[in-house]
């Protein structure tokens, strides 16, 4: 598929099968995210990859009670991923203090569109999960509490029928102009 068509595509899903994701597709995902670019090429980021559905539901749980409970969809998903974001290099992280930018951020959106975009290339759906209780999931995976999750990623089969109302995007003309703002 074109990468165009394979981007427009892609939707986040919040209703996913109840089959496994093999491990071998899940590797894949991982290696188009270690591919991304990065400020410095600091590649700030560590995956933490939960299959094991009792580990998965404990997971949930923890990430998605009481303020948090608008994701609780993700307990369908038979895979969730945290995602790390690790210290740029120092430099480069000194430069954003400078510029008043997050590289790291920037850097670890990239990671996970690539991610995301493989997966829908796999026949796999995703949803990028922003709101949710970081306390719960580093308790839950063991991260040490100096750690900063700033992302998480469901992943899992899905049906493209039960797929909720898209979500239109801006027209081109509204967000892009050439030669001047
Ligand atoms: C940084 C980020 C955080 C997000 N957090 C959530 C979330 O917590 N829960 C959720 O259901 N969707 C979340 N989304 C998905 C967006 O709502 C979704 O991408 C947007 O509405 C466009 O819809 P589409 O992905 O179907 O094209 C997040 C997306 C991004 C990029």
């Amino acid at each position: 598929m074109a990468l165009l068509d394979l981007i427009k595509q892609r939707k986040s899903v919040r209703d996913f099968r109840d089959a496994p994701v093999e491990r071998d597709k899940i590797m894949m995902c991982l290696e188009a995210a270690r591919q991304a670019p990065s400020a410095s090429n600091s590649q700030p980021w560590r995956f933490i990859v939960v299959d094991d559905k009792e580990l998965k539901d404990r997971l949930c749980d923890a990430a998605f009670g009481g303020l948090y409970f608008i994701n609780s969809f993700c307990k369908t998903a038979p895979v969730m991923v945290a995602v790390i974001s690790e210290k740029s290099k120092f430099l480069t992280r000194i430069g954003g203090m400078f510029r008043g930018t997050k590289y790291y951020l920037i850097d670890i959106g990239a990671a996970c569109e690539h991610f995301v975009l493989e997966a829908e290339d796999l026949g796999l759906g995703t949803c990028w999960i922003g709101w949710f209780n970081e306390g719960g999931v580093k308790s839950v995976l063991n991260i040490p509490r100096d750690k900063k999750i700033d992302i998480l990623i469901a992943l899992g089969y899905y049906d493209r029928e039960k797929l909720g109302p898209e979500h239109g995007r801006e027209p081109l003309d509204t967000i892009t102009s050439f030669n001047s703002y």
